[in-house]
């Protein structure tokens, strides 16, 4: 019988890699899981970037290109957003109820856009995600990559302006 491939180490030490591969664990690792692999990175990290889809299309044997094939298919896919900062607003349940649209609204209020778009200048593209694995930290947001918990809006916006 054929052994099983080894499955390749997940792509940082980010606790959402933990909710993708919990994802394709439940489907075997098959390459049929593509779809729902690829809507649960973007669950996790609110777009779909070049570690991400190469990650995925590795762990379930997948070529690289039918990986991008279907991520650019899909209007729902989002490849990753064009400004030089990313804030993703987590919009999962511990989140939403720890004030998550509050969040989003001051955003707007101060940058004039909405999930999924980019600031003018593209200084800033704001995003959303369902759980990114710190409820404990609700309302959690991530910050090009880094998480920080307990926000309010003040204190986002803060650190949103503090960014170069
Ligand atoms: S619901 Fe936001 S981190 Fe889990």
């Amino acid at each position: 019988m054929q052994q099983p491939q080894p499955k390749p180490p997940s792509p940082s030490e980010d606790k959402r890699w933990k909710l993708v591969n919990a994802t394709m664990r439940r489907h075997g690792y098959a390459a049929h899981a593509l779809i729902e692999t690829l809507h649960s990175v973007q669950e996790a990290f609110g777009f779909l970037d070049e570690i991400a889809l190469r990650f995925v299309a590795e762990s379930l044997d997948v070529p690289l290109s039918k990986v991008y094939g279907v991520a650019t298919f899909y209007h729902i896919f989002m490849l990753k957003p064009k400004g030089r900062h990313t804030c993703v607003v987590c919009t999962g349940t511990a989140c939403y109820i720890k004030g998550a649209d509050a969040l989003l609204a001051g955003i707007h209020t101060r940058y004039d856009i909405n999930t999924g778009d980019t600031t003018a200048d593209a200084r800033l593209s704001v995003l959303t995600a369902r759980c990114v694995g710190a409820c404990g930290l609700a309302p959690a947001v991530v910050v090009d990559g880094d998480v920080f918990g307990k926000l309010t809006t003040d204190s986002l916006i803060t650190k949103l302006e503090a960014l170069d």
